[in-house]
């Protein structure tokens, strides 16, 4: 199965809901490459308006964080379900920010994924290494180490239905990008990790993302490297121009 090439917005904690509205209308009203899947990761309070938009086909929505239970005395959280019924088919899991100030831990992503998937969310996976262990030169084995420990939640099916994005945190929001390079020596690695442990087809299927502080200036040569198959993108995508120059640059 060939992989998709995928540009997903991640706008955080950004815009109100008509702004979010006006951001999205605009985006679509740009001329988007057809061939590439585009997921809007909005505040879940926006998802169900901009579910009533009319979009192209090729625009998804997701949400940017979900709970693993599905219903119950859980105040504040978002369920599956409930992601799901705003119209929604993703959902980001494990966003560094998610980990770095609400803790969320390698296995309680994975619970989060193995829910989203069961209610036909597609997660968008994150993983990522901080600068002091990129400077140390640990960043595969920490990568590796988070993927395997969330993974071991689930079948060899589920993690054929994920979307990964390796965010490397020194590069999130600071202008900083990994090379090219960079970029394509883990998403190698993550891939050869996915071949030994659940095979070619596996592999060779699944999307992986670079996020960290991609602009339309440097969009087509990371996504130019082979193991590259777009982009999570934060603050680029936070302007319609921006967002669109990069979904065209596959
Ligand atoms: P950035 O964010 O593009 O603003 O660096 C990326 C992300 O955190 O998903």
């Amino acid at each position: 199965m060939k992989r998709k090439n995928i540009a997903a917005a991640n706008w955080k904690m950004n815009t109100t809901v008509q702004e979010g509205v006006a951001l999205m209308n605009e985006l679509c009203a740009q001329d988007l490459d057809k061939g590439a899947q585009v997921v809007v990761c909005a505040p879940a309070t926006h998802l169900y308006a901009l579910s009533q938009l009319s979009t192209p086909e090729h625009v998804a929505i997701g949400g940017q964080n979900i709970y693993t239970k599905d219903s119950g005395a859980f105040t504040g959280e978002i369920s599956c379900p409930m992601l799901k019924s705003t119209g929604a088919t993703y959902a980001v899991v494990g966003h560094s920010e998610r980990r770095a100030y609400f803790a969320e831990t390698d296995e309680f992503l994975g619970e989060k994924a193995k829910a989203a998937l069961s209610h036909g969310l597609t997660p968008i996976f994150c993983c990522g290494e901080g600068l002091d262990i990129r400077k140390a030169g640990n960043h595969v084995e920490h990568v590796m180490a988070q993927l395997k420990a969330s993974f071991a939640l689930l079948t060899a099916e589920e993690v054929a239905q994920l979307v990964i994005a390796y965010e490397p945190i020194w590069a999130i929001g600071t202008g900083e990008t990994a090379s090219p390079e960079q970029a394509q020596e883990m998403h190698a690695a993550i891939r050869n990790y996915l071949k030994d442990a659940y095979g070619a087809d596996t592999a060779d299927s699944i999307s992986i993302l670079y996020g960290g502080s991609v602009k339309p200036a440097n969009a087509k040569e990371i996504f130019g490297q082979p193991d590259v198959d777009g982009g999570l993108v934060g603050g680029a995508s936070l302007k319609a121009d921006s967002f669109s120059a990069i979904v065209n640059s596959f």
